[in-house]
């Protein structure tokens, strides 16, 4: 029921270049090269890159179908777009994962967007001059800290955070357009400041040894990452990690690619064009993403120190000391150039984020660009203030663990199931090849059908009752031999029992650290009930729309 015309992409460059802008994030920049760090180098790169072929491109292409679909009828979000393709209206209730992911993951994710504008305005005017290690990983602290603030608040992360979602709201409110748009500046720029900032990294070689790390090499990053060991092809814990990335940087398992390609002409090729921003986003990730920060902070701090500090937060706690090696003028050019590149890639993925509200409440409630854009700002930052103000809290940390992580691969392993199994994959494919300019091997229609959804069960599995210290040998043998299966911490039954925190409590003693404690309690716990709500609210609206929907047409289902 779609009460306006749909809009449509302008042009085949800018649909791939706003698919692929969705893509690239800070995900390339900032998780891949941790994750990489974290599960051993090079033991890391080939799950990642099997995980790619066997999941990852074939989800790209399974959404990319389902979105043209269901935009053919003029469906432009996932409760919808799952329902036109099933009798079933269950499924529509699952298709709000690809609304409620993208809000949810929008409000933690616009607040690490929001530092790297604030990182570009403070590299311009020297805030990072002359600073220590220390003091610059201490200014990050200050910037994000509460307990800093007399007040309670930290102002410029407040300030910068409205000033981006209004930035992303502004935009939005512009329509496809307006996205296409900021594509066809923001990914170019991207591409040249990154390969401006690889050249440096591949150039540094052993250049930034010091008398306190001797032996500091950038190529040690390099070949920690690139030389590839075998032995982690059976290691459960690595391919978790490597599939988890290849959810969060390809965008797969949100709802926003789906949203995207529904607004693809129904005649329109889809097989060629997912593949060419799915290969472009791995261009940046595996290429340019490996290429910046673990060869400079390598280079110049040493492997060991970079194996140890490996974190979200390197990139804002290292790189401007690291830069200032460079002399005033290309410290600073390096700065905006990182920062600057970090806020392109963020930019084009959170404005995807925004677009399945947009669409849901234009298809379903007539609501237009304007309305639509303003609502969705609001609500994310409703939702996102949280993470702002209690971001030491772990508020901002269960919003990527719930809404970033989990609900990712659940999505995933529910779309594939609906396109393959109940929607047929005979049908899916005949929608894949329409108008495709590519012939995709039909081997893959045994992959989508088969090793696809079985993957991705095992992930979900895997991530369910992962065993203690991920030992999964052991707790194999356990159980052959009749002693259970003992769960580690970080398994989402034991998460979701907050297993973890209430031992650190109940072996706490210091009384600063049983307050800490307590409140990281809270805080998780009022995280999660941000998100149920959430959830619930935007299942409402799915409701309240399927029953407009059956007045206007008795024959549908609620
Ligand atoms: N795909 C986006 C990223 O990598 C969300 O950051």
């Amino acid at each position: 029921m779609s009460l306006t015309q749909t809009e449509s992409w302008g042009t085949r460059v800018g649909l791939i270049l706003a698919m692929a802008g969705n893509a690239v994030g800070l995900g390339n920049f900032l998780r891949f090269p941790v994750q990489a760090v974290n599960n051993g180098g090079g033991a890391f790169i080939i799950p990642y890159l099997v995980c790619f072929l066997l999941m990852g491109i074939p989800l790209l292409w399974i959404e990319w179908s389902m979105g043209r679909f269901g935009g053919r009828s003029n469906n432009h979000s996932t409760p919808f777009i799952l329902d036109t393709m099933t009798k079933r209206s269950f499924w529509k209730y699952f298709g709000v994962f690809g609304i409620f992911t993208n809000i949810a993951v929008a409000a933690y994710y616009c607040y690490i967007e929001s530092w790297t504008m604030s990182y570009v305005y403070h590299s311009i005017v020297g805030t990072f001059d002359g600073l220590s290690q220390t003091q610059v990983a201490q200014f990050f602290t200050s910037y994000v800290d509460i307990g800093v603030s007399t007040t309670g608040i930290p102002y410029e992360a407040v300030i910068f955070y409205i000033l981006c979602l209004g930035l992303n709201t502004w935009i939005l409110s512009r329509g496809l357009a307006g996205v296409e748009k900021a594509a066809k500046i923001g990914m170019p720029l991207l591409i040249l400041f990154g390969v401006f900032l690889a050249l440096r990294g591949l150039t540094l070689g052993t250049s930034g040894a010091s008398a306190e790390v001797p032996t500091a090499s950038a190529w040690d990053g390099l070949n920690f990452l690139w030389t590839p060991q075998f032995d982690s092809l059976s290691n459960p814990k690595v391919w978790l990690a490597a599939a988890g990335q290849i959810f969060f940087t390809l965008s797969v398992g949100m709802g926003t690619i789906h949203c995207y390609a529904a607004y693809v002409r129904s005649k329109d090729d889809i097989a060629l064009n997912a593949v060419s921003a799915g290969f472009m986003n791995e261009f940046v990730e595996v290429v340019l993403g490996s290429l910046i920060v673990i060869p400079i902070a390598a280079g110049y701090l040493g492997l060991d120190w970079v194996k140890e500090n490996a974190g979200f937060g390197m990139a804002f706690q290292t790189m401007p000391f690291l830069f200032e090696k460079w002399g005033p003028v290309l410290s600073a050019v390096a700065g905006v150039m990182w920062f600057g590149l970090l806020f392109f890639a963020g930019i084009t993925s959170s404005l995807a984020m925004g677009t399945p509200w947009m669409g849901f409440m234009r298809d379903e409630f007539g609501w237009g660009r304007m309305k639509g854009a303003l609502s969705f700002g609001a609500i994310v930052l409703v939702l996102g203030l949280p993470t702002v103000i209690f971001f030491q809290e772990g508020v901002f940390d269960e919003y990527d663990y719930w809404a970033g992580t989990v609900a990712l691969v659940v999505f995933a392993l529910a779309e594939t199931v609906l396109f393959a199994w109940v929607f047929g994959m005979d049908k899916g494919w005949k929608e894949l090849m329409s108008g495709s300019d590519l012939q995709v091997p039909t081997i893959y229609k045994f992959i989508i059908k088969y090793i696809t959804p079985a993957m991705l069960l095992v992930v979900f599995l895997g991530a369910l009752f992962t065993p203690a210290n991920n030992e999964w040998t052991v707790a194999f043998q356990d159980l052959f031999s009749g002693n259970g299966w003992a769960l580690d911490n970080s398994s989402i039954i034991k998460t979701i029992a907050n297993t973890g925190l209430h031992q650190q409590l109940a072996a706490a003693t210091d009384p600063a650290e049983v307050t800490r404690l307590t409140d990281r309690l809270f805080y998780t716990n009022m995280a999660r009930m941000i998100l149920v709500l959430t959830f619930a609210g935007l299942s409402a609206l799915v409701y309240v729309a399927a029953l407009r929907r059956m007045k206007s047409n008795p024959s549908t289902v609620a």
